[in-house]
């Protein structure tokens, strides 16, 4: 394979002034998440420490290996809504390790809201066993959680990806033969007393796990009957007289090691091989994109200085050089692994598409996991354009991304617009993973483009009815959606709504993927299957 070779001189006044810009982004970018990662308020925490509970974070820790890394994700969903009263959205969710097993680990947070669910809540929820189900992870829920938030019940309770579906999900993992333990180690209440019962095992805290479909205010209401938490679904009942749980456990720690001590008898999968190199780090230190990011989506960006700080020794074999230069295709290694890089270097034409089509199908054709580096602005428009069948040759694209059946994972470097979202295998089309840079943009085109159409559509509707164009009225209807789109489009809006799984360090990009690639390993790769293509 060939090294590249940056550029970029990062010893000039422009790549400080870049580096400046972005590392401006990233300070705040890493004390919000300094602040979600805090979990509730200095009062909710004190009084679940005062509990003798351990932190959701700090459980996780003591549950996974030692010196193992936990790729948490959506660490800021949630946040800028609700008045920032649920850091996280309550829980917390990731990839770790336990005895050597790629697990998914979900952890409510009781010190937000008593742990309970709002819409981002079930997002993250289902989207940790969406995860699970499509690279076969065992799952350890810990629970902590009042159930629904109920003043919001209307947004949370009965449609499809609803609260119930965490308890479908669970018994469609579980007939996959899909591993699921959960730890009781707070409430669990209603319909969340389904987590721990529909697990394989389940362990519950001594004096601090509680089970019961209705708590003791509701049995008080519907029967009369008065009864404690405890007599009515504490761990004393469960593991000796109702058989709801498996295991006792005396405390938080407790309860984990028992966790641990199962997992030594889940059976490993039959992992997909993959021809894995030597590790070898990048010619180029991967700190140089805090200067390469691109902040200003308007300057244009070589995206092989991005691959070349990311991938093995900086080595990339390119396909397709010197034709449809606007997609940068090509294989490369990340820490070991085989990977196909698609990368965006400007926007998408007919030869552009039909070259990442064609690259695709090499990837799945060789079992090689793919790689999206989205720096997107859309697909080309214009009467030359639609003649040569830009749609055509986009579609084919689309087809090729959505029927890929190897493991795709997509990072969005720079912006991600329009239909070239689609193309670059944004959300809809179901990356294993999806990370934003805090750079980033997303929305279904730029703030500039959105205010033309609009206030052209507007001045339109003036002429066809014959009435004065009032240039101050579309001047400031352009002003408030450049405003709206400014907002709407940021890393943290996207990441707020789970549009992703996450806003990442740019250095940690290459680790990040390498994590991602081993996870996937877990399904053994399908053959290829395609639909038909418009020729
Ligand atoms: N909906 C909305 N808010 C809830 C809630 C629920 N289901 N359960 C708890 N909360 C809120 C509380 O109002 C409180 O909010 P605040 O911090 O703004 O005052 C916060 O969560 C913590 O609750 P609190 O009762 O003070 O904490 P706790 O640790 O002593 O008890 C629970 C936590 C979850 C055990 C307890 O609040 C409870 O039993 N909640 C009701 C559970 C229930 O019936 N759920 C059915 C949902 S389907």
């Amino acid at each position: 394979m060939q090294k590249l070779v940056s550029a970029i001189d990062t010893t000039s006044p422009e790549f400080k002034e870049k580096k400046e810009k972005f590392l401006k982004i990233f300070q705040e970018y890493k004390e919000i998440l300094r602040q979600v990662q805090q979990g509730g308020s200095e009062a909710a925490l004190k009084k679940h420490i005062s509990r003798g509970k351990l932190l959701a974070r700090k459980r996780i820790n003591l549950l996974v290996d030692p010196d193992t890394p936990f790729l948490e994700l959506s660490s800021m969903a949630a946040y800028g809504q609700y008045d920032n009263q649920f850091p996280a959205a309550g829980i917390v969710t990731g990839i770790g390790v336990i005895h050597g097993r790629e697990t998914m680990i979900v952890a409510n947070d009781a010190t937000v809201k008593g742990g309970t669910y709002i819409a981002e809540t079930i997002k993250k929820h289902i989207r940790a066993q969406e995860i699970a189900m499509q690279n076969r992870l065992p799952c350890v829920y810990l629970v902590d959680s009042g159930g629904i938030f109920l003043p919001e019940q209307a947004r949370v309770f009965p449609d499809k990806f609803d609260f119930g579906r965490i308890f479908y999900n669970q018994a469609r993992l579980s007939a996959e033969g899909i591993a699921q333990i959960s730890i009781v180690m707070g409430s669990c209440t209603a319909g969340g007393a389904y987590v721990p019962a529909m697990s394989d095992e389940n362990i519950i805290v001594k004096k601090q796990g509680t089970i019961f479909i209705g708590g003791p205010p509701l049995v008080k209401t519907a029967t009369g009957e008065e009864v404690t938490a405890e007599e009515l679904g504490g761990a004393d009942i469960h593991t000796s007289i109702s058989g709801v749980s498996d295991h006792f456990a005396g405390n938080d720690e407790h309860s984990l090691q028992i966790c641990r001590s199962i997992f030594e008898s889940i059976p490993f999968p039959d992992r997909q091989k993959l021809d894995i190199g030597v590790i070898e780090e990048p010619d180029y230190d991967p700190e140089e994109l805090y200067g390469i990011a691109p902040v200003d989506l308007k300057q244009p960006l070589d995206s092989r200085e991005i691959i070349m700080r990311i991938v093995d020794g900086s080595k990339f074999h390119e396909f397709k050089t010197r034709y449809a230069p606007t997609l940068v295709t090509g294989f490369a290694r990340i820490l070991g692994f085989p990977v196909g890089i698609l990368a965006n270097n400007g926007v998408l034409f007919s030869e552009t598409a039909l070259k990442g089509t064609h690259f695709i199908e090499l990837c799945i054709h060789r079992k090689t996991p793919i790689i999206f580096l989205q720096n997107i602005t859309g697909f080309i428009v214009g009467k030359q354009y639609e003649r040569q069948g830009i749609a055509r040759d986009g579609a084919k694209l689309v087809h090729a991304v959505a029927n890929a059946t190897v493991p795709i994972f997509s990072v969005i470097f720079g912006g991600s617009f329009g239909a070239g979202n689609y193309a670059m295998a944004g959300r809809a089309y179901e990356p294993r993973l999806l990370f934003m840079w805090p750079n980033a943009r997303i929305s279904v085109m730029g703030g500039d483009q959105a205010a033309d159409v609009l206030v052209t559509i507007k001045k339109d509707q003036y002429i066809a009815s014959k009435k004065e164009v009032p240039d101050e009225e579309l001047v400031q209807l352009k002003k408030s959606i450049l405003k709206k789109y400014d907002f709407e489009s940021s890393a943290y809006y996207s990441t707020s709504r789970l549009w992703d799984d996450g806003i990442i360090d740019p250095v940690d990009t290459r680790k990040i993927l390498a994590l991602g690639i081993s996870m996937s390993l877990n399904r053994k790769f399908s053959d290829p299957k395609f639909g038909v293509f418009r020729m």
